[in-house]
């Protein structure tokens, strides 16, 4: 199954017919990811929706409505919460694909700071984590107000919910207002341990859907029984600064008392200041091999400009900063969990040890299964039950 829709270019009514329809198609989808918590289609089809908007909406530039879904983040708060406006916007990534497309960005930063290719420009890389955005308000220490990403202007009021997550109070002086902000997510342990404890049919199909079901509750009792758990990447406004770098300033949060990414958990997959573009990129092929080990989804890598005052040159578009990106992992590879080896009996008697998997989707298409060719395999690749595992999918499965 191909990936994108197609790329050819049509004529201009033909366009704005496709505009309006993808328009409609991705407004569809965003209110079933961000307020229903119940998506419809992989991330990769959702993120191949977007970029064929752009590439006609780069085409036929007079065809951008201001309301498009690529100068919009996220959806409307949905009923039945109270709504907080954000004090500064809660915005998107740029999306990366290839090593290819992080150089482009590192020219498109050089070029905008004229800064030669040579000169020294210093990254930060994380891991993006799949879950689901927060903001969270502290004043004189204390956590007065938490909201999700809504819109990106407005999200719902979640601050009861947030109090069983977050911590209370801060320690360390932090400035009088302080705005961070991060992400909510599921463990897998906790995501197995939460749908072992539910019937069949009410299974919650991944640890982001998990967290999502379980943040967004309108009573916050069921939240603090859920194990949630969270990490912050950023922040909102202060008061005060906190430092001049990315790095410097995530360190400051997390002597205040928050949990960051920096040295999270052992090997690959931390918070990284990194300078070249080369860095990155080997960063980024670590914790793909390394991301089943995670305890929990990540879905791409982030790299953001350290400096805070090139941050500030660098400014932002409509939905997303210039100062970063977001390199995302194939839509052809997944994590999954192996729940069972079974030996497959086929036609001419040969044997087949088969994974059962924990049913996942990649590239569009639910796995539940995956031949282990032989035994040799199994005992050369260590593959056991409960075991996390990296499933590739090799054409059309
Ligand atoms: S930085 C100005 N860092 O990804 C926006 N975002 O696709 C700065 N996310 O809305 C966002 N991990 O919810 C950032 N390490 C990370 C992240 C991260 C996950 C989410 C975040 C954002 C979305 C954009």
């Amino acid at each position: 199954m191909p990936a994108s829709p197609p790329s050819r270019l049509p004529a201009h009514d033909e366009a704005a017919r496709e505009i309006a329809q993808l328009s409609a198609e991705i407004r569809a989808h965003d209110a079933r990811y961000y307020q229903q918590d119940a998506p419809s289609i992989s991330d990769a089809q959702y993120d191949a929706l977007r970029r064929r908007l752009e590439v006609l909406e780069r085409q036929f530039p007079d065809l951008v409505t201001p309301d498009s879904p690529t100068r919009k983040v996220g959806a409307a708060p949905a009923e039945g919460f109270g709504k907080l406006r954000h004090s500064t916007p809660m915005l998107s990534l740029d999306n990366a694909f290839s090593a290819e497309d992080v150089r482009e960005w590192d020219a498109r930063v050089r070029d905008y700071l004229k800064l030669a290719a040579e000169d020294e420009l210093a990254y930060v890389s994380e891991p993006k984590i799949d879950g689901l955005s927060f903001t969270a308000r502290y004043e004189n220490g204390r956590l007065v107000q938490g909201a999700t990403r809504g819109d990106g202007e407005v999200g719902e009021d979640i601050t009861a919910n947030l109090s069983t997550i977050l911590p209370l109070t801060l320690q360390n002086h932090p400035p009088s207002v302080l705005e961070v902000r991060g992400e909510v997510y599921m463990s897998h342990a906790d995501f197995a341990a939460l749908n072992a404890g539910r019937p069949e049919g009410e299974k919650f199909a991944n640890p982001r859907n998990a967290a999502a079901g379980s943040l967004r509750q309108l009573d916050p009792e069921i939240t603090r029984a859920r194990a949630l758990s969270y990490f912050v990447y950023g922040w909102g406004e202060v008061s005060a600064a906190l430092a001049d770098t990315q790095y410097a300033c995530i360190a400051q949060l997390r002597r205040f008392g928050f949990r960051v990414l920096i040295a999270a958990h052992d090997g690959a997959g931390s918070l990284l200041q990194l300078s070249s573009v080369a860095a990155l990129i080997q960063e980024y092929e670590a914790v793909q091999q390394h991301r089943a080990q995670l305890p929990f989804d990540i879905d791409g890598m982030v790299y953001k400009v350290d400096r805070l005052d090139y941050q500030a040159r660098l400014g932002f578009k409509a939905r997303s900063p210039r100062w970063a990106i977001a390199h995302k992992f194939p839509a052809e590879q997944a994590v999954t969990t192996v729940e069972a080896i079974e030996i497959q009996v086929g036609r001419t008697g040969a044997l087949t040890p088969v994974a059962r998997l924990t049913p996942i989707t990649v590239g569009g298409v639910v796995v539940s299964n995956a031949t282990l060719h032989n035994e040799d395999e199994i005992v050369r690749k260590d593959v056991r039950v409960g075991d996390r595992v990296i499933i590739q999918r090799a054409g059309d499965v």
